[in-house]
């Protein structure tokens, strides 16, 4: 079976030792969630803040974004690259508005109907906004979980990636509540980006290592397993 005290551990030391000071943890508006998901997809936090910020500034809500010049949304994006992400930003924004009079939908399923939301993002505004009871899987908390699972899976296949998002959804409680769910997405991120690092985890001080079947076979660092596609 799964670790049951996976969950409340990787909620307690969230609240602990996880971040707590990034502008976009302090707000459940979808639209500020959203703009710094996309934006940190492949964006480091440090480079995503500077463009937070003005990117707010220029467009408070979703409306102002969708009414705003391409252009203007191009200018704005300038220099974090990947610009098919501010292209479908903007078209999300227009269908914000057109199709839902504005207001984000509020579950995972509706917000991956968006223009650039998958499925972590999806996840990832769901459970920060509205508490739904679903896990993000995004690169790093794919690392994270596999090792706790002990998941050996190729996850370069789609039927494995379903196998693992499966498992993750059975870690969460059914009475998980919204501000466990916030604290358990962040800390999944917040471990794969500090302890549980591709090469040599700190597992010494991670709060699942009781728990990480990973480190009980002696070799984290075989996870997650991936070949090349
Ligand atoms: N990367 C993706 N989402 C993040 C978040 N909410 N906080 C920090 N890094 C992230």
């Amino acid at each position: 079976g799964l670790p049951p005290a996976l969950f409340a551990r990787l909620v307690a030391w969230q609240r602990t030792h996880g971040r707590s000071h990034l502008p976009w943890q302090h707000t459940r508006d979808p639209y500020r969630v959203w703009l710094s998901e996309i934006m940190l997809q492949q964006t480091q936090v440090v480079t995503v803040l500077g463009y937070y910020e003005r990117f707010l500034a220029r467009c408070p809500t979703v409306s102002d974004l969708a009414a705003a010049p391409a252009d203007e949304v191009m200018a704005l994006w300038s220099g974090l690259g990947y610009y098919s992400r501010a292209r479908n930003l903007h078209a999300c924004a227009q269908q914000v508005v057109a199709r839902f009079g504005g207001v984000f939908p509020r579950t995972s399923a509706e917000l991956q109907t968006l223009p650039g939301i998958g499925p972590s993002t999806a996840a990832a505004i769901a459970a920060f906004c509205f508490g739904e009871r679903i896990s993000i899987m995004d690169g790093n908390v794919k690392r994270v979980l596999s090792r706790a699972l002990g998941f050996d899976g190729d996850l370069a296949q789609a039927a494995n990636e379903r196998a693992l998002s499966a498992l993750a959804q059975a870690l969460v409680p059914a009475d998980a509540s919204h501000d466990d769910m916030i604290a358990y997405t962040q800390g999944l991120m917040d471990l794969g980006a500090s302890l549980c690092a591709r090469s040599q985890p700190q597992c010494l001080l991670c709060p699942l290592s009781a728990d990480c079947r990973a480190l009980a076979g002696g070799t984290p660092d075989a996870y997650p397993v991936k070949t090349r596609k």
